[in-house]
């Protein structure tokens, strides 16, 4: 079985996101997508909110895992056995982080490839940096996440 890992901290899922999974969904006969416990950046929305997210906005997919991992990627591909890391790449901006990271995860585990995929080009300028601060301000996301997701961004900035 081609094992996959969408790795990331999904704070929250954005319409970028869920373009990349689809199309590696294409491409691997199990995808799990790791969501990140801890991430150095502080997130808006706790592992579990941001889980829940994800599964909401997926709905039923046999194809399709939502994990949480803590500590190294390549520990979490190990024990999960996939073969490789899935990572969207928008613009050239991205690309310096992204060789950093695929990099450091080759000297790590060198058996594990990192499979990049280019966004589409309506998800290009998307992030979900970009997506808090438009919600945060009382801006229309319906054009950038899910329904639940948009519902949840509205609830986490009115309190
Ligand atoms: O969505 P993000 O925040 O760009 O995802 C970053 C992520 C989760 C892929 C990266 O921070 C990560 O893999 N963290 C786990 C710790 C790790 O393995 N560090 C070494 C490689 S950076």
């Amino acid at each position: 079985m081609n094992i996959a890992v969408y790795p990331g901290s999904f704070d929250p899922f954005t319409n970028g996101h869920l373009d990349i999974l689809e199309r590696s969904m294409k491409l691997f006969d199990r995808i799990i997508v790791g969501v990140l416990l801890h991430p150095s950046k502080s997130c808006a929305f706790p592992v579990e909110k941001r889980m829940e997210m994800i599964g909401k906005v997926l709905g039923k997919n046999p194809k399709v895992e939502i994990v949480h991992f803590g500590g190294l990627l390549v520990d979490f591909c190990r024990k999960v056995k996939a073969k490789a890391v899935i990572r969207g790449l928008r613009a050239v901006s991205d690309y310096e982080y992204e060789l950093q990271l695929a990099s450091i995860n080759k000297q790590l585990s060198p058996d594990l490839e990192t499979l990049f995929l280019m966004a589409s080009t309506n998800c290009s300028f998307l992030t979900s940096t970009i997506v808090k601060d438009v919600a945060r301000h009382g801006g229309d996301v319906s054009t950038l996440v899910a329904p639940v997701v948009a519902k949840e961004l509205k609830k986490h900035f009115r309190a």
